[in-house]
């Protein structure tokens, strides 16, 4: 078998690894396991291309390895500092930049087939074209993306007049830009594309406002998967169009069930603009009443009584790194014979199984870990329950307000316990800047403070 025989041959068996890696991650059991496929894949993958490239590089073998070992050197370093440096809560800024760097390549991919190909038939031309303004879109809507998630710019949408006018425009300059491109092969249409690509991906991720930032960096996580299929036609590579396709198909999976979760039209959400009108509006200020206010020892007594208890965990327990705390009072609990449930909302935190990361983290067993749909129909029979730093995702007005800028969002019904209690700091607003009528109900009953320091006094009243 010659070289690139057995390089294919590994290609096939990495991208069978990468199918088994997203099965495996599509479940907290497995999650380890499908990670571990992924690395292995992804390990087979880089060696067997290492390995064509020095046989089939121009170069003496050396030299090509030296520079691939340069390259990957500082990937790694960086790789290797952001991913042990960064916080769970920025995860989605780490995201978002690392998005740019696939759209990056495909621009730079695009551009080194294009001039090391003089003369090409017009499919690999318009593989170019296509490779290089997706490749572009992703890449300054990602820069963008992750300069709003780190706050170094504001979030609030860009609000151009005519902006749908105009990303339309900007995709039909390109389409012209394509036909001159393929009649004439000369590098100045692909220019000019490049430009409107990269204005183009900044204006549609400018205009997304804060609140649908996170269903945008599942967007471009799409994008890039696509960018990077773009750029394994380039470049012949079978496996780099296999793994941009899972990539951005499952990116687009993602995002859909995401807006689906929060009840927004995934149509608007790309649109953008929106994320202001209704996603941060300060609304519901009719809302009103008397709150009840409870200590630690008073939670504490309660939970004493319960024999069933249910935790809905929210972004403020990642704030406070409660979890931990958290895992403590449930193993308490747990020996004392109490049964104790989670409820995780699907959009509860800022990202994609956030919460069930953030337990896992702290060890709490995965078997009472349940979902929203799992757990919903047995919060009337509960006694306790502890709204742990959530607040939209335990907002009644999404079920009986059909005025409220969450109307029909499903969230955990947890006004139908017996009790209930709400750990928060303050009676702010949560992300999606509604008043939650929850706070006066009459079964309810606030504990303010930090959620860790809280969880923690609870534990050592117990
Ligand atoms: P939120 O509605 O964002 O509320 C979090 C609450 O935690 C806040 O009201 C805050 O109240 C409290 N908090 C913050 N820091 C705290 C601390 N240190 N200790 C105690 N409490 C603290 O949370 P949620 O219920 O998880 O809802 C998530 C929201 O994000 C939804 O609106 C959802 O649509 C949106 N969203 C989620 C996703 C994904 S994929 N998860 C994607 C896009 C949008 P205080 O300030 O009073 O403490």
């Amino acid at each position: 078998m010659t070289l690139t025989g057995f390089a294919q041959a590994v290609y096939v068996l990495a991208a069978v690894l990468f199918v088994l890696s997203l099965a495996g991650l599509s479940r907290q059991e497995s999650a380890r396991r499908g990670n571990l496929l992924g690395m292995v894949g992804m390990a087979l993958a880089l060696a067997a291309t290492v390995a064509l490239a020095l046989d089939t590089s121009q170069r003496p073998a050396a030299v090509t390895g030296a520079l691939i070992a340069v390259v990957l050197l500082i990937g790694l370093a960086v790789g290797v500092w952001r991913a042990r440096s960064v916080e769970m809560t920025q995860m989605p800024e780490l995201i978002a930049i690392l998005h740019s760097f696939v759209g990056a390549a495909a621009v730079l991919v695009g551009y080194g087939s294009y001039l090391t190909e003089p003369g090409a038939d017009t499919v690999h031309l318009v593989e170019v074209f296509l490779g290089v303004l997706i490749g572009a879109v992703t890449f300054t809507g990602s820069v963008v993306a992750y300069l709003k998630l780190s706050a170094r710019i504001s979030s609030a949408p860009l609000t151009l007049p005519a902006r749908n006018l105009l990303n339309l425009a900007m995709l039909v300059v390109s389409a012209l830009l394509m036909v001159w491109f393929l009649a004439s092969a000369s590098v100045v249409p692909l220019l000019l594309m490049t430009l409107v690509a990269l204005a183009l991906g900044w204006h549609l991720v400018a205009s997304i406002g804060g609140g649908d930032m996170p269903v945008v960096v599942s967007m471009l996580n799409s994008y890039s998967g696509w960018a990077a299929a773009a750029a394994g036609f380039m470049l012949g590579n079978d496996l780099l169009i296999v793994t941009g396709a899972l990539v951005g198909a499952s990116g687009a999976i993602l995002s859909y069930l995401m807006c689906r979760a929060m009840n927004r039209s995934f149509v608007s959400v790309i649109l953008g603009g929106f994320g202001a009108a209704e996603g941060t509006a300060a609304s519901g200020g009719d809302v009103t009443g008397e709150h009840r206010e409870v200590s630690a020892e008073d939670v504490a007594a309660m939970l004493r009584d319960a024999r069933s208890v249910v935790i809905t965990p929210g972004y403020g327990m990642a704030v406070a790194k409660a979890q931990y705390p958290v895992a403590q009072l449930v193993a308490r609990l747990r020996e004392g014979g109490t049964q104790v449930r989670f409820g995780v909302h699907p959009v509860a935190g800022r990202l994609p199984g956030h919460m069930n990361v953030l337990l896992a983290e702290a060890k709490v067993p995965y078997d009472i870990v349940l979902e929203m749909d799992e757990i919903n129909d047995d919060l009337a029979s509960t006694d306790v329950v502890l709204v742990i730093g959530a607040n939209d995702t335990v907002n009644p007005a999404a079920l009986e307000d059909p005025g409220s800028p969450i109307a029909g969002m499903p969230v955990l019904r947890v006004w139908e316990a017996r009790q209930v209690v709400v750990f928060k700091r303050s009676m702010a607003t949560g992300y999606a800047g509604v008043q939650n009528p929850l706070f006066f109900r009459e079964n309810t009953a606030m504990l303010f403070g930090d959620a860790r320091e809280q969880t923690e006094r609870i534990v050592a009243a117990l």
